[in-house]
């Protein structure tokens, strides 16, 4: 036979009779089942709510470290007040105190991922341990005075120890959100790290997708929109999630950039509210926009490895530079010439063997091919040309390629075709070449493969690329895609 009289007994010790004691066991009731509820009543579904709840909800990490001093505190006088019994009663102040600060951090926490629109599964595991490191403390002060009076006297202990093993884990999963999960093995030794089972990539793969356009949203994106924290409820950490979109559905439209809601983010000015990444951090390259966007244009696909009218030629290796001749002897004739003409050549450097920038800012709209055969004479002396925007034509790569120590050439919007374009191919040194804003047409772009040294080409808004025939979204089209959002959102 089970003896009854036991638990009831128990029950009987834990929970004194009188009424008031009751009334704050029900009331505690009440109040768990309202924490357990609120995940589920107020889901974190990565949609964006009211500023004044981000704005206090951004208090959450600075709040935090006051409960959980107060906590570290709590077993330190509850031991040292064996000794000294002033102590003990501090501890249950510093536990009150605790569980007070407890709650309002939690509710901090709260606001900042459901007016942010956060969520994750760390993000979630992380809102768990704060329920339950709110529950247990307040079960703690409700079992503390039957441990005080030695009625029940090891729920106390035990449900402190819970709480602090909960603590520890609340905060590590808190860490993990604020500093990135690599936060703590980024900088670890080499042999360290190989014994992490997760290290390393494993998305290897030639797609252009995977070779260039995850890696920059890994680099500026996924510490917001990742597995562990998804801002908006977007996840760019694979192209499943990518694709999947966020709060308001998809943000790649494949074939469509304007109608692409992460184009139009990156693409807005960075003081813009909803300017990606968000929170002042460094916006995305021009040549990175350039890629998503032809990416998107060309069907947003995750096998096609190579997109028309774009070349990244970050793969070649770097040519040694190779130092120019002597010019000193030409520096009266070159100060005579710019004398003349708006273009000047600068020196790179005290050092002649630097070389000379072809600078023609003065002059742009002026300056033409005639003007750039006159320079032919320090042609091997000239680095960098800034041609871009002058009105030279296909006619000036004769004269270009005589200047064989080039490294950079600007070329943008110029009213270049690439006809003559392979008489390049002689400048080893030249590893820039800018032709977006141009006429280039694709026949011509194939001749840039035999310009060995090239790393950086630009072929943005040209012919070259399908892509130009819708430049980045403007003002105007960044609208349409918000009032469309809106239209969607609208109950
Ligand atoms: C510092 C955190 C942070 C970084 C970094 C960040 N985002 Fe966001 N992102 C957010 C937040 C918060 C939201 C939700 C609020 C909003 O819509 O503006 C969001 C929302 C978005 C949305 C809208 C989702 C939807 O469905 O409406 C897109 C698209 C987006 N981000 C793209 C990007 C891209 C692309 C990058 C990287 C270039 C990036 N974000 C980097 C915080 C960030």
């Amino acid at each position: 036979m089970i003896d009854a009289k036991k638990p009831v007994g128990f029950a009987g010790r834990l929970l004194p009779q009188g009424r008031r004691t009751r009334r704050t066991w029900l009331a505690a009731l009440v109040f768990i089942s309202a924490l357990v509820a609120l995940p589920f009543l107020f889901r974190l579904d990565g949609k964006t709510r009211a500023d004044w709840q981000q704005f206090l909800g951004r208090f959450h990490p600075l709040a935090v470290h006051l409960p959980i001093g107060l906590l570290v505190l709590l077993p330190v006088l509850e031991i040292a007040g064996r000794r000294r019994a002033s102590l003990r009663e501090a501890a249950h102040f510093v536990l009150g105190l605790a569980f007070v600060c407890c709650l309002g951090s939690l509710a901090l926490g709260y606001l900042l991922a459901f007016g942010s629109g956060t969520t994750g599964v760390v993000v979630m595991r992380h809102m768990w341990g704060g329920i339950v490191l709110t529950i247990g403390l307040m079960l703690c002060l409700l079992a503390r005075p039957s441990w005080f009076s030695g009625r029940v006297p090891w729920l106390y202990p035990s449900l402190l120890c819970g709480v602090l093993l909960a603590l520890i884990w609340t905060a590590d999963q808190g860490g993990s959100l604020t500093h990135g999960a690599n936060y703590l093995t980024q900088y670890m030794p080499v042999p360290l790290k190989r014994l992490l089972p997760y290290a390393g990539s494993t998305k290897a793969n030639d797609s252009f997708y995977a070779k260039h356009i995850d890696p920059i949203f890994d680099a500026n994106c996924v510490a917001c929109h990742g597995e562990s924290k998804s801002n908006g409820g977007l996840r760019l950490d694979s192209y499943a999630e990518l694709m999947k979109g966020g709060k308001d559905g998809p943000v790649v439209v494949a074939g469509q950039p304007d109608k692409s809601v992460l184009l139009f983010r990156v693409t807005l000015p960075s003081d813009h509210k909803q300017f990606m990444p968000a929170e002042g951090k460094p916006p995305l390259q021009p040549e990175e926009i350039a890629w998503i966007k032809a990416w998107i244009q060309q069907g947003a696909s995750p096998t096609l490895a190579k997109l028309d009218g774009i070349v990244i030629r970050d793969e070649t290796p770097e040519v040694p530079l190779e130092p120019v001749g002597d010019y000193s002897a030409l520096m009266d004739e070159i100060r005579r010439m710019q004398k003349g003409q708006g273009a000047k050549l600068l020196q790179v450097s005290s050092k002649p063997s630097d070389g000379l920038i072809l600078n023609t800012i003065d002059a742009a709209a002026n300056f033409n091919d005639a003007d750039l055969a006159r320079l032919s004479r320090f042609a091997p002396y000239i680095v960098e040309a800034e041609l871009g925007q002058t009105a030279v034509t296909d006619a000036s790569f004769n004269t270009l390629a005589l200047f064989t120590h080039l490294r950079a050439l600007h070329l943008e919007g110029t009213a270049i075709t690439g006809d003559g374009l392979q008489k390049l191919s002689s400048l080893s040194q030249l590893t820039y070449l800018n032709l977006s804003n141009t006429r280039v047409t694709k026949a011509a772009a194939v001749h840039l493969d035999s310009l060995r040294a090239l790393r950086h080409v630009y072929l943005y808004n040209t012919p070259a690329q399908p892509v130009a025939a819708q430049p980045i979204p403007t003002a105007q089209t960044a609208q349409t895609v918000t009032a469309q959002r809106i239209a969607r959102n609208a109950p």
